[in-house]
């Protein structure tokens, strides 16, 4: 992509979200758009943190996984209304709840990063830092994962399967996919 259609993209309006399963590369992708774009990039797992001032397992140690949701939802609401259009990456849970689906497609052009489970669970390591992995992560993940797919496919405008390629790779491919559905 040249440098103005970069520009150009960089100022629509629309935000550029990207979901799917936990060890998708969403953060990492994200981080890359965003530098190519020149947007701001946020992280919903993180501002929730930042909300609750706690880590995401201090968070469903004290309210479970429903307290969890409560202020990923009020971070999702809140991002969506930034008047700066940004790079969101969402937790992988976060398309699960229909309002939240719907928010995000109406603000942004939502990007379902999908790898196949392997790669997954090499990425989320013995998910210690992901309560819902915490026992059996292979197990969790592809439970998740199916019971998932039908949200992810109702959340995404476009997907990309992102096996074998590298991060400047799906970068690549995601920000193509943007700037056909932002144009
Ligand atoms: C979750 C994914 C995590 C985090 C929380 C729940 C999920 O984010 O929001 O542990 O339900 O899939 P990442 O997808 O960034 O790991």
């Amino acid at each position: 992509m040249t440098g103005a259609a970069m520009r150009d993209l960089a100022t629509t309006g629309k935000h550029l979200v990207l979901i799917g399963m936990m060890g998708a590369g969403k953060t990492t992708v994200g981080v890359e758009c965003a530098r190519r774009l020149g947007r701001a990039f946020v992280d919903t797992d993180e501002l929730v943190t930042r909300t609750a001032r706690m880590t995401v397992e201090g968070i469903f140690a004290d309210g479970g996984e429903s307290r969890f949701r409560r202020l990923e939802h009020g971070v999702v609401a809140d991002v969506c209304a930034s008047p700066e259009p940004l790079v969101i990456a969402c937790g992988g849970g976060a398309v699960l709840d229909p309002e939240n689906r719907r928010a995000l497609r109406v603000a942004g052009v939502v990007v379902w990063l999908r790898a196949p489970a392997a790669t997954l669970l090499s990425r989320v390591g013995d998910g210690s830092t992901r309560p819902l992995l915490r026992d059996d992560p292979a197990g969790a993940l592809e439970r998740l994962e199916r019971l998932r797919e039908p949200a992810y496919e109702a959340a995404a405008h476009a997907r990309v399967d992102t096996d074998a390629l590298d991060i400047a790779a799906v970068a690549g491919a995601v920000l193509s996919v943007f700037a056909g559905a932002a144009a």
